[in-house]
């Protein structure tokens, strides 16, 4: 079973407004923080670390009694997240971070489950004509030019948002060409895509097949999940 949690900062915590540092990095994060300038980056790095360290407590039993400090969150070389356990090495499970605003989403795929997950938090905002030309296939801005006015903000931070999820889950990112993946369907999407706060599918085509993806709002954002087999990476190459 996929978990997930959300986190919201408060701007109350000294490491948010920058003047501490946090007492939840393991020694080769602090590393990594000393490393990084800014201090929007720095915000949403750690925020993500929180999270992710904490969804991994709540999510395997035998984690639940460690420190955050004896879990790291790395990143392989082309920035897919992991986590490793001091004193066990690296964790199975299948993570995926993301940040925005002041929210950080991540995402777990049990150890063993041989899935791996993509997950994305987007702002609902508009988004110019020229952004679907360049990002999205024929057919996702055929969809896109067909909707209302009033619709089509959220249907364009979704589309983008599922892109993103199944690219994470693909470990690719940005990296590669976004119209490589092209959302067929979601279901769900109506007038008021804010008033149904709960997870609906949706379906992502790849090189690799057919995604099992969802979507839900979350205030004035939008949450994507998607989910392959591991292994699928390299199909999708
Ligand atoms: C992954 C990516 C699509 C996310 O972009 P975004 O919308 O700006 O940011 P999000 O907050 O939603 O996601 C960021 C998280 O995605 C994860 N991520 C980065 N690259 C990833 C990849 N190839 N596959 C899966 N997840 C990835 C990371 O966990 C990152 O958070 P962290 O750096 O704090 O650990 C984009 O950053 C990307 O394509 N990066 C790859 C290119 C790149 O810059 N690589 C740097 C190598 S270190």
């Amino acid at each position: 079973m996929i978990t997930w949690t959300v986190c919201t900062a408060d701007a109350r915590w000294p490491w948010w407004q920058g003047v501490a540092e946090p007492d939840f990095l393991a020694p080769a994060e602090r590393e990594k923080l000393a490393g990084l300038r800014f201090p929007k980056r720095r915000r949403e790095w750690l925020l993500g670390r929180r999270t992710a360290k904490s969804l991994l407590q709540g999510s395997d039993a035998a984690c639940e009694c460690l420190s955050p400090q004896d879990i790291t969150v790395g990143n392989e070389p082309g920035g897919a997240p992991y986590f490793t356990v001091s004193g066990r090495g690296r964790h199975p499970a299948s993570l995926s971070i993301s940040h925005r605003d002041a929210l950080a989403f991540c995402a777990l795929a049990p150890a063993g489950s041989q899935l791996s997950v993509g997950a994305d938090v987007e702002r609902l905002e508009t988004r110019s004509r020229g952004f679907v030309q360049d990002f999205f296939t024929a057919r996702e801005a055929e969809h896109v030019w067909a909707c209302s006015p009033e619709r089509r903000d959220a249907l364009v931070t979704l589309i983008w948002s599922l892109k993103e999820a199944v690219l994470k889950a693909l470990r690719l990112g940005l990296r590669v060409d976004t119209r490589r993946v092209e959302v067929l369907d979601v279901v769900g999407f109506d007038s008021t895509p804010c008033a149904a706060p709960r997870w609906q599918p949706a379906r992502v085509g790849t090189r690799a097949g057919e995604f099992a993806a969802w979507w839900r709002p979350y205030g004035g954002y939008v949450l994507t999940l998607a989910v392959t087999t591991r292994g699928n990476e390299e199909n999708d190459k």
